[in-house]
């Protein structure tokens, strides 16, 4: 148990968290980090270099704390790595990110799981040995606040979050489609089922901002529609998504504002409908011949 917890605090893990909860910096209290009104997440100038390769280069994005946000773009326009900076895989080389006024730089990803962020990955990350329902549970037991000789010599608290943790965890596995599959080795289930999973495991952490990179990839035509309603249920729960997507069809469904990178830069952003009929997009992406995936 204490190796799935670490490893999961390493993917994605989180607590209950609760906006009253958060901190704010010294920046929030002098006034100076604090984000717009309406907005959850702001990125500010932020930079990201691999050696030579410059991948992402001075991005500035607003998430409104309500909706989902879509950040598409051609391959190896850096929408991956944007998404590591966002969850604290990776750090800025310049920049600031400031969540609920509280500036994340500096602030590693297990840390910021606790404070709300959840993620999942563009190349499924499972721990493929562990049935279905344990992957789901150790994204609860990260944050519970169970004393852990409890857990050696099962104690009330132990045993009510056990009871919990299978409650809520039916209860997300029937969210995404996989209730029958409970006892089922992850590494076993089908690929569409495993990004299923994958969300499953991110929302157990509770989380107040999902990152979805690619989520539809692999899938088919129903798993992309069973994908947008499921999307539908998250952002109805309160959840604020980030998808990043190369299908259009489903961004222009389901996002409500959409963020277009390019070679590391800001491109464009508004409305679907906007994305959809400016030139500069239409001209390096929605126009052009997806290139062959680059990372
Ligand atoms: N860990 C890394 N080390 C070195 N280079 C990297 C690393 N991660 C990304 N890159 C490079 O940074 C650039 C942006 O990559 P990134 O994965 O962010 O693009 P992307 O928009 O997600 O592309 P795709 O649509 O193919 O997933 C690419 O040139 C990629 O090769
Ligand atoms: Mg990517």
């Amino acid at each position: 148990m204490i190796t799935t917890v670490m490893n999961l605090d390493t993917l994605s893990g989180a607590p209950p968290r609760t906006d009253a909860g958060l901190r704010p910096t010294a920046d929030t209290q002098a006034g100076t980090a604090a984000n717009p009104p309406g907005i959850l997440l702001e990125a500010r100038g932020l930079r990201k270099s691999f050696g030579g390769v410059r991948a992402v280069r001075g991005i500035s994005l607003a998430i409104p704390a309500d909706g989902v946000f879509a950040l598409i773009g051609p391959n190896g326009a850096g929408k991956s790595t944007m998404m590591n900076l966002l969850s604290g895989a990776y750090q800025p080389n310049e920049g600031e990110i400031l969540f609920n006024g509280r500036n994340l730089v500096g602030t590693p990803a297990y840390a910021r799981a606790r404070l709300g962020i959840a993620r999942t990955f563009q190349s499924i990350r499972l721990f493929k040995q562990l049935s279905v329902a344990e992957n789901v549970m150790a994204g609860f037991y990260v944050h519970r606040d169970v004393p852990w000789w409890q857990y050696v010599f099962p104690g009330r608290r132990a045993r009510q979050n056990t009871a919990d943790c299978r409650r809520e965890t039916l209860e997300l596995l029937q969210l995404v489609g996989l209730d029958a599959l409970a006892a089922r080795r992850a590494g076993t289930l089908a690929y569409g089922q495993q990004r299923m999973l994958e969300i499953a495991r991110a929302m157990a952490t509770q989380p107040r901002l999902l990152l979805l990179d690619e989520p539809a990839a692999g899938l088919n035509s129903t798993e992309v529609q069973f994908l947008l309603e499921l999307i539908g249920k998250l952002r109805r729960r309160g959840v604020t998504v980030v998808v990043v997507e190369h299908n259009m069809d489903l961004v222009m469904t389901v996002a409500d504002h959409v963020f277009v990178m390019d070679h590391g830069e800001y491109l464009f952003q508004g409305k679907p409908h906007e994305v959809q009929t400016d030139e500069g997009v239409i001209a390096a992406y929605l126009g052009g011949q997806r290139k062959e995936a680059a990372a």
